[in-house]
């Protein structure tokens, strides 16, 4: 054997001691962390690194060597790639030991549960109410046109709850407006289908007001409708006071005044008697003892003519009242404006289904 072949087989000897020992360095390998990972791909697979620069030997393999020096090569790559990869794929799966030392019996942190809106609980309220006199609940848009806000209603077009002042319109398109009352799914439920109807519609409606804490924008009402042949005043008076009953107690008296809205005849407005002074006078009811909760009144038969049901066959109901108002009453708010303010300490407070 000349000597540069000794020389280069002690070099080949060399190599593949080297080799080993970073086989066994990369089969023990665990990455802390990221930064570990990266620096073990910069040290072996780099383009710089170890096995980049052990194949730039390959040059100086004699031929009947190169096969077998290769595999070894590609075997040491395949080691220090699959090794990579994995310690990769476990770090991004979050298992790394760091986060394997976490206490498991430590206690966790509490779920908070959210609760639901006053409004909302106060909507479900006098939906139930009624749902068990057999009302079932129907919806409208909010976007509307005037026929269905307005002239069918029979609101004649110098009405002044048209009043730019109190009706938002859209200002592309006058004819299209945001509803300011739920009254307009009477109308649409009245085209839709023919009687018998008794429907609820709770729903949310718009005016152009100033806000205040008395008064709001927007606000939320509960319309009801009941379109039958011989239905009478005293069937929704009836109706109304097993509603009062419900949902405020046995002791709350009820009272009728004469009032006037376009789209019933005769028209009333029902009042209940106060139930934080008892009817004494308190600031809340403006000392008169007595709380305005709602229209109503019988359908007036030009309605009944604008959905296309007859007024000599049919008659009907109906009444709307605000839900901001009992909330109101019920939780002892004073302020309607933290209805839309969205103050989690506000909101928690309330419970219910
Ligand atoms: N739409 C009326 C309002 O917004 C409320 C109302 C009154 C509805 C009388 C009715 C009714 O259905 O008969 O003030």
């Amino acid at each position: 054997m000349d000597d540069t072949l000794i020389h280069y087989l002690r070099g080949m000897e060399a190599m593949l001691k080297q080799i080993e020992a970073c086989q066994n360095e990369i089969r023990q390998f665990t990455a802390q962390d990221a930064e570990a990972l990266e620096q073990f791909r910069i040290r072996f697979l780099g383009v710089k690194g170890i096995i980049k620069s052990m194949m730039g030997e390959m040059k100086l393999v004699p031929v009947d060597q190169k096969k077998s020096f290769g595999q070894v090569m590609n075997s040491f790559k395949l080691l220090a790639e699959e090794k990579f990869e994995s310690e990769k794929s476990r770090l991004s799966s979050g298992s790394s030991s760091e986060q394997r030392d976490i206490d498991i019996t430590l206690p966790g942190h509490p779920l908070s549960t959210g609760s639901r809106h006053p409004v909302t609980l106060m909507r479900n309220r006098i939906v139930e109410i009624f749902q068990r006199l057999s009302f079932t609940v129907a919806e409208g848009p909010e976007i509307e046109d005037d026929w269905h806000n307005f002239t069918a209603l029979n609101l004649d077009e110098h009405h002044p709850a048209r009043d730019m002042q109190d009706t938002f319109y859209l200002s592309t398109d006058p004819a299209i407006l945001l509803r300011t009352h739920t009254s307009n799914v009477q109308i649409r439920e009245m085209e839709r289908t023919q009687p018998p109807i008794r429907i609820i519609c709770p729903g949310r409606v718009y005016r152009n007001e100033t806000i205040s804490a008395r008064s709001h924008c927007f606000f939320h009402q509960v319309e009801g409708l009941y379109i039958d042949t011989n239905v009478s005043f005293a069937d929704l008076k009836q109706t109304l006071y097993f509603f009062v009953k419900e949902m405020f107690g046995d002791d709350v008296n009820v009272r009728f005044r004469p009032s006037y809205f376009p789209f019933t005849e005769p028209s009333a407005e029902m009042d209940i008697s106060c139930m934080l002074c008892k009817g004494e006078g308190c600031a809340v009811c403006k000392r008169t003892g007595w709380l305005e909760i709602l229209g109503c009144g019988m359908v007036h038969p030009n309605v009944l003519k604008n959905c296309g049901i007859d007024p000599e066959t049919y008659t009907g109901f109906a009444f709307g009242m605000g839900i901001e108002r009992p909330a109101l009453l019920k939780y002892g708010i004073t302020d309607i404006r933290l209805f839309s303010e969205n103050d989690v300490r506000f909101l928690e407070q309330f419970t219910g289904a």
